[in-house]
């Protein structure tokens, strides 16, 4: 590309994200603002760095699957015949709603499939629908995408992009500085494939000795939609350049911390896809249910080689097989299914849809808390009580090393 024809494409670049980050504002304004007030609305913005609590803990919720359609008008699936006629996506809504009121969680990870884009023609008020509950409730979030997400009238650029733009949301399109990825005028980021990869950083809890320090990662991986490989229907996965941009993260320079061995914290991973290995875990011991086949690519890109040359990854959180809800151990690393949250989504009539909890908690030290300590998970059931199952430990730092 010549210098013109490319600074020509920038300039392109450029004004495409402005209007995109316009009509994203206009959608998410539309709802707001009836009472015709001219205030220009911006996004309402979490408090950040994201930090441990003062009390040592860390809470992240979990929503796989939501499958959101429209609204009061998408019916549910796989429900018992009674309970059909009375069901919608509203349900997904009013699960949401309960489980964030029941566990308080510090931070919400939808990991993908947050929406259902054949059922809806308009994704945007989808999507604004879909995390509403999330929105209202002030807490920070994050999301990926699944292989449904861009069925609709965005495609996967536009999807990150406008969810960056939600309220209290913590998604990042792409890294937007680093050395693999180049950032142009635009905010553009190329040599990085797919849609939301980035890593959000948790700091120490308030006045400890590591309230300056990131002591937790949580790392955003896009796992594609579909794809074709040698005639054969499968998906794309995590791609070789997302694995090197990830093992380029490390701990903040300026505050690199002396309890953490190498000094890289423990991180945690979201996506969606499986990766190929987890058909192994069928004949290993699981915490959890395995019902169906595991839909993963077919083409091994080495995400768990990577993972685990890492050292930092501890465990990993992915969707995509609503009826599989298991954690399962890989090469030392925990891999759990979320288990369907959405009721427009497949499932198991009668198996009540679920939603994953996991929790960091720090060390003591002396006076003040330290690093991460250990990782628990457990799950709840959309049932009278959201019943809790299944709880683990998936690291911990004192029986590690
Ligand atoms: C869906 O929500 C309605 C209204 O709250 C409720 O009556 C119904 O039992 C719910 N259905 C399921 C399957 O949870
Ligand atoms: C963290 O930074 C704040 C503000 O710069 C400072 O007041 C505080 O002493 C620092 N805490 C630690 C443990 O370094």
């Amino acid at each position: 590309m010549d210098p013109y024809t490319k600074h020509h494409q920038n300039r392109k670049n450029s004004l495409f994200y402005l209007l995109l980050v316009l009509a994203a504002a206009h959608l998410l304004s539309r709802k707001l603002y009836l009472d015709g007030d001219e205030t220009v609305r911006v996004k309402k913005v979490a408090d950040l760095p994201l930090r441990f609590r003062s009390d040592g803990t860390f809470k992240i919720l979990q929503v796989a699957d939501m499958h959101y359609g429209i609204g009061k008008v998408t019916r549910c699936r796989d429900v018992l015949s009674s309970e059909f006629d009375f069901c919608s996506d509203l349900n997904t809504t009013q699960f949401l709603e309960r489980i964030i009121r029941a566990e308080n969680p510090d931070f919400i990870a939808f990991t993908g499939d947050n929406i259902f884009g054949s059922s809806t023609p308009d994704a945007a008020e989808s999507l604004s629908k879909a995390f509403g509950p999330a929105m209202e409730s002030g807490i920070p979030w994050a999301a990926v995408l699944g292989n449904h997400d861009h069925e609709s009238s965005m495609n996967r650029e536009e999807l990150m992009s406008f969810m960056s733009l939600m309220d209290y949301s913590v998604s990042q399109i792409n890294p937007s500085f680093d050395g693999l990825t180049r950032t142009t005028k635009g905010g553009v980021t190329t040599k990085i494939d797919g849609f939301g990869n980035y890593n959000i950083k948790v700091y120490g809890a308030p006045g400890s000795t590591m309230a300056n320090s990131s002591i937790l990662n949580l790392f955003f991986l896009d796992s594609g939609g579909r794809a074709f490989y040698q005639g054969f229907r499968t998906y794309e996965g995590i791609r070789e350049s997302q694995l090197n941009w990830l093992q380029g993260q490390k701990q903040d320079p300026l505050n690199p911390s002396e309890d953490i061995p190498l000094g890289k914290p423990p991180a945690l991973a979201f996506f969606h896809i499986p990766i190929p290995e987890i058909p192994q875990l069928w004949y290993k011991k699981i915490v959890g249910q395995f019902q169906e086949a595991v839909a993963c690519p077919r083409v091994n890109s080495g995400a768990l080689k990577t993972f685990v040359s890492m050292g930092d990854v501890k465990a990993v959180f992915m969707g995509h097989d609503h009826t599989n809800d298991f954690c399962g151990n890989l090469d030392g690393i925990w891999f759990c299914y979320g288990g369907g949250f959405g009721y427009h989504a497949y499932g198991k009539p009668g198996w009540p849809r679920r939603a994953r909890i996991i929790m960091a908690e720090l060390k003591k030290g002396k006076n003040s808390w330290m690093g991460v300590e250990r990782i628990k998970t457990w799950k709840r059931l959309d049932d009278k009580k959201l019943i809790k199952i299944d709880e683990q430990i998936l690291w911990d730092q004192r029986l590690s090393r």
